[in-house]
């Protein structure tokens, strides 16, 4: 008898390809591009074996209870599992897959794209050659900040941020700069110096949050770190929104205390059309599309239909979450 899967969205047809083939589960799909309601997500995982979700579905005791007994695996198309209780979900004895290593390049160059962007100011560039604000080359018109010399400071030098700085360092950076909770033998291949982090902050011309979001460094980023920056310094982050005292950002923004912003990820997702930080022109605010290739979605979309498929089988998941 085939097992029951409930995919939580339309997913790269490489992972539907993998889920429909062999015989193993039966698949209801979400068949949308847009999230599933909680109630739908309630009733569609009822009884099933196999949970296919995203980074958007909030995966706590509800949706586990609603699921009943079957359930024995979860499978997220991400490498982040913020949405996941993962308390809850061990004490059912459920293994959860992700997708970490596929999408490092890709968000890591993304992350890379964002820091550009936002320190040469290419988005107010590109409206002002749209609204005829281009009136001749100008000495002093948008001026930005650039990598040559600089020194960057890396918050999380994990997968991501180890792919972040080894592409930043052929820029020019004179010096990089990390903290977190240990140092890392791998940082020697970009010189890394392991430092406290307010040495990071008051030192660092660009400051790169590639962390993930634990109780430890949600609200990290608040009005006290924004102060201990330079004027002149960047801030980017493309881990996630609430790493971000918002408030705090857009004040720190505002006022110039710091130079700008890149953001990646807000809170919440999406972020409102009418939110302050959409009025400043030295914010650069991006949807959250970090591994948004075609070819890393594909493999993200596989990658997770292969963790399910091994989960509902008993057998060993390409990319198991241990926790
Ligand atoms: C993206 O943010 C992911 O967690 O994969
Ligand atoms: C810039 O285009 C220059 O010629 O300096």
């Amino acid at each position: 008898k085939l097992m029951k899967v409930f995919v939580t969205r339309r997913i790269p047809p490489e992972g539907m390809k993998i889920l429909s083939a062999g015989g193993v589960c039966e698949v209801s799909l979400w068949d949308s591009d847009e999230p599933v309601q909680r109630a739908d997500l309630l009733k569609g995982v009822q009884g099933a074996h196999g949970l296919l979700c995203l980074l958007s579905d909030r995966i706590d005791a509800e949706v586990l209870d609603a699921a009943g007994p079957n359930l024995k695996v979860i499978s997220t198309l991400s490498v982040g599992f913020d949405h996941m209780a993962l308390d809850e979900i061990k004490k059912r004895g459920i293994r959860v897959g992700y997708t970490p290593d596929v999408l490092t390049d890709a968000t890591a160059e993304l992350t890379v794209a964002l820091l550009l962007s936002t320190a040469r100011r290419l988005p107010e560039g590109v409206e002002e050659v749209k609204n005829g604000g281009w009136s001749s080359w100008k000495p002093l018109w948008l001026c930005g900040y650039g990598l040559s010399h600089s020194t960057v400071g890396v918050i999380g030098l994990g997968r991501i941020g180890m792919a972040i700085a080894r592409r930043l360092m052929p820029f020019g950076v004179n010096r990089l700069l990390y903290s977190g909770r240990t140092a890392k033998a791998y940082a020697a291949e970009v010189n890394g110096e392991f430092v406290p982090l307010d040495t990071l902050l008051s030192e660092s011309d660009f400051i790169v949050v590639s962390c993930s979001l634990t109780p430890e460094t949600q609200g990290l980023c608040d009005k006290a770190f924004f102060s201990k920056m330079k004027k002149t310094a960047v801030f980017v982050n493309s881990s996630r929104g609430t790493v971000v005292n918002q408030e705090d950002l857009y004040e720190a923004l505002k006022s110039g205390q710091i130079a700008a912003a890149g953001l990646d990820v807000t809170t919440p997702e999406p972020l409102p059309t009418n939110h302050p930080l959409l009025t400043l022109k030295n914010c650069v605010v991006l949807p959250h599309i970090g591994s948004a290739t075609h070819s890393t979605r594909g493999i993200m979309g596989a990658l997770s239909a292969q963790n399910l498929l091994a989960g509902l089988q008993g057998t060993a998941m390409p990319s198991e979450l241990t926790f």
